[in-house]
């Protein structure tokens, strides 16, 4: 039989949730139809019940959140066409290159701190109109900032991103994996923080715990040339109600209770504040996502070294998190953690501290 590698409490990501009883439940009533025929009514229900809480048009349901991604760039821009992004934007690191290999795009990367950037970083990045030079169509942001430390966007810098899209004549998305998280932590009604984005894409598959699936909402042309791409790339599903029946049960049921995340990565930024030899990073701590640096003062590759080992020391006490091969440690909180596991493994954290500043101590006598 396969060894499992699951850590006893797994930090590692909230990917790795697994859908409850009742969401099972949820997934074997669901009344199903051949989606890329006449339409799965579970489907349809749930790209309704999206579209209407995001406040556009239309949705359309795809395997992962990589896809919408996909597919939010490939509707919105030519081949040849360049996009501005983070520096650390998922669509850049961990999408394998799609905006290139499918769409054609280039793509110009900007800073900020924590994943934000500002309208006159925008503004610079944009290329002048001249044959040399590839057209600025598209600007992505992403919001929360999964590399960022779980950031959430202010509202008016999101308004701000906007107007000045809209004035260069630029499209704008959203990179909405988690947004549900930026919703509840800020208190914003989700369509009034995507109000200025063309198109979102959402996931059910993280931090709601769905194991499957995520959603790309828009005006109705963007999304209806979205389903001919879907259908090439080989996203279009059948019998999909069984995963859209997830999807809706996660919004029914694990919105809310995101907040419950939200607080136990604050008690684990706490142990973290108190621990010799890392700071976080970003200091603040705003949703689901804790990052530590590892000996800040030292080199990068120290840290990265630092990182490793404290994620390893971390692991042999049953709890897993991601070194993240920037000299920092992630952790992410999701509805697979319960209380006594966050305090568990916030008791891990202080031993492997301490074990991090003993050695410390042995390195310089
Ligand atoms: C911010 C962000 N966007 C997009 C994705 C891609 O989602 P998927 O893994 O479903 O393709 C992720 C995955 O972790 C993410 O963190």
């Amino acid at each position: 039989m396969a060894q499992s590698h699951e850590p006893r409490i797994d930090l590692r990501s909230d990917t790795v949730t697994k859908p409850t009883e009742a969401m099972r439940r949820a997934m074997a009533e669901a009344e199903v139809g051949d989606d890329v025929q006449e339409g799965d009514p579970t489907v349809r229900a749930l790209e309704a019940r999206v579209a209407e809480m995001l406040g556009k048009a239309a949705a359309i349901f795809v395997p992962s959140g990589t896809m919408a991604n996909l597919l939010a760039i490939k509707t919105q821009t030519s081949p040849g066409d360049e996009i501005v992004a983070h520096e650390q934007a998922h669509i850049f690191h961990w999408e394998t290159g799609g905006y290139a290999a499918v769409a054609g795009c280039s793509i110009r990367l900007v800073p900020g701190d924590s994943g934000e950037f500002t309208p006159l970083t925008l503004r610079r990045a944009i290329r002048f109109e001249d044959q040399h030079c590839p057209p600025t169509r598209l600007v992505s942001i992403e919001n929360t900032h999964n590399k960022g430390g779980g950031h959430v966007w202010p509202l008016d810098a999101i308004d701000d991103i906007g107007s000045t899209a809209k004035e260069l004549d630029l499209r704008f998305h959203i990179d909405g994996a988690r947004l549900w998280n930026a919703g509840v932590a800020s208190g914003e009604p989700l369509s009034r923080i995507v109000q200025p984005a063309n198109t979102v894409s959402v996931c059910f598959s993280k931090g709601l715990g769905a194991p499957v699936g995520s959603a790309l909402v828009g005006d109705r042309t963007t999304i209806g040339l979205a389903r001919r791409w879907r259908k090439l790339l080989g996203g279009s599903m059948r019998q999909a109600g069984v995963l859209a029946a997830a999807a809706l049960h996660a919004l029914d049921h694990h919105i809310d209770r995101l907040a419950e995340d939200h607080e136990h990565a604050r008690m684990l930024a706490e142990v973290v504040r108190e621990s010799p030899g890392m700071v976080l990073d970003p200091q603040a701590v705003q949703t689901n996502i804790v990052f530590a640096r590892m000996l800040p003062d030292e080199s990068l590759e120290t840290q990265m070294r630092a990182a490793d080992a404290f994620a390893q020391s971390l692991e042999s006490r049953g709890t897993g998190v991601l070194s993240e091969g920037d000299g920092r440690v992630r952790a992410v909180f999701h509805l697979g953690v319960s209380r006594d596991q966050v305090m568990d493994a916030c008791a891990a954290w202080r031993a492997c501290a301490q074990d991090l500043a003993a050695s410390l101590l042995d390195a310089t006598r």
